[in-house]
């Protein structure tokens, strides 16, 4: 394999003593999409949030092993080696239902872009656009910008919720069964998107469709009781009923 962009050694996560993740050992290169696929509280959204440090925000949990990911050449400890803020930054998090902010258009994506001191506010500005260029979305609100976030479609706002990220210039992007709550042509328009953003991105997503994991990844890691069952590269997913099979056994 290619240089990893994500590396995970002896990953386990518990909340309150109980274990919910237990010994991921995973490695992700980059331009790629990986699919988390797994049972119903098997870990999937838990691992996503190891590696942007999410779970340690929730009360009782407490994680052991370590995560290396990929910035500027080197491989940096997320824990030692870089700033929680930068972590963040470089790995994006995109979460199941849009999470958009009770705010303007313009102001989701300028919010954030706050943080980064260094850009002036024309940069912030020519920033916003790119990002919602990037995610698909500016001909759709360009004229908009000032309405609330909450006026969008919910494939719209996932896509603003994709464009936050990208505004960040991460890295990474964890996405969280980003088209769960949509219907089936604004998920497919999301598939295309992610396609295209695998050019530039490393992604690292969950989903509960099998089609989907098929459609779009370029390897399948299932989880099931928070331990890694196996993981299939794109050419075992071309082969017709494998995945569907492994699925069956343990779901
Ligand atoms: N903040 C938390 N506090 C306590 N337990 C948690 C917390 N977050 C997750 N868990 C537990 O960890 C286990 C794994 O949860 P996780 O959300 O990662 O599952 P999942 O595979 O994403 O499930 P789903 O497909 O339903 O989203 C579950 O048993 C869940 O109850
Ligand atoms: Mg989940």
């Amino acid at each position: 394999m290619q240089t990893p962009v994500i590396s995970m050694a002896n990953l386990s996560v518990a909340f309150f003593g109980r274990t919910v993740l237990n010994g991921i050992d995973l490695e992700i290169p980059g331009n790629s999409i990986t699919i988390i696929i797994g049972p119903s509280g098997s870990g999937k959204t838990t691992l996503l949030r190891a590696v942007n440090r999410l779970n340690e925000e929730f009360a009782g949990c407490s994680s052991s092993g370590t995560i290396w990911i990929e910035v500027s050449g080197t491989m940096a400890d997320i824990y030692a080696d870089l700033h929680l803020s930068k972590l963040r930054r470089v790995a994006g998090m995109v979460f199941q239902s849009p999470n958009v902010f009770p705010l303007s258009i313009r102001k989701n994506l300028l919010a954030p872009l706050k943080v980064m001191h260094s850009l002036s506010r024309s940069q912030r500005h020519e920033r916003m656009e790119q990002a919602l260029k990037e995610a698909e979305l500016w001909d759709e609100v360009r004229d908009r910008l000032d309405d609330s976030a909450l006026t969008l479609s919910g494939g719209q706002q996932q896509r603003l919720c994709l464009a936050r990220a990208l505004a960040l210039s991460p890295r990474i992007l964890l996405l969280d069964e980003p088209t769960a709550s949509l219907d089936v042509r604004s998920a497919a328009k999301i598939e295309e998107l992610l396609m295209k953003l695998k050019e530039r991105y490393t992604i690292l997503a969950v989903s509960h469709s099998i089609r989907q994991v098929k459609h779009i990844a370029d390897r399948a890691v299932i989880l099931s009781a928070g331990q890694m069952i196996k993981t299939l590269e794109r050419r075992e997913l071309e082969t017709p009923g494998l995945l569907e099979g492994l699925v069956d056994e343990i779901f």
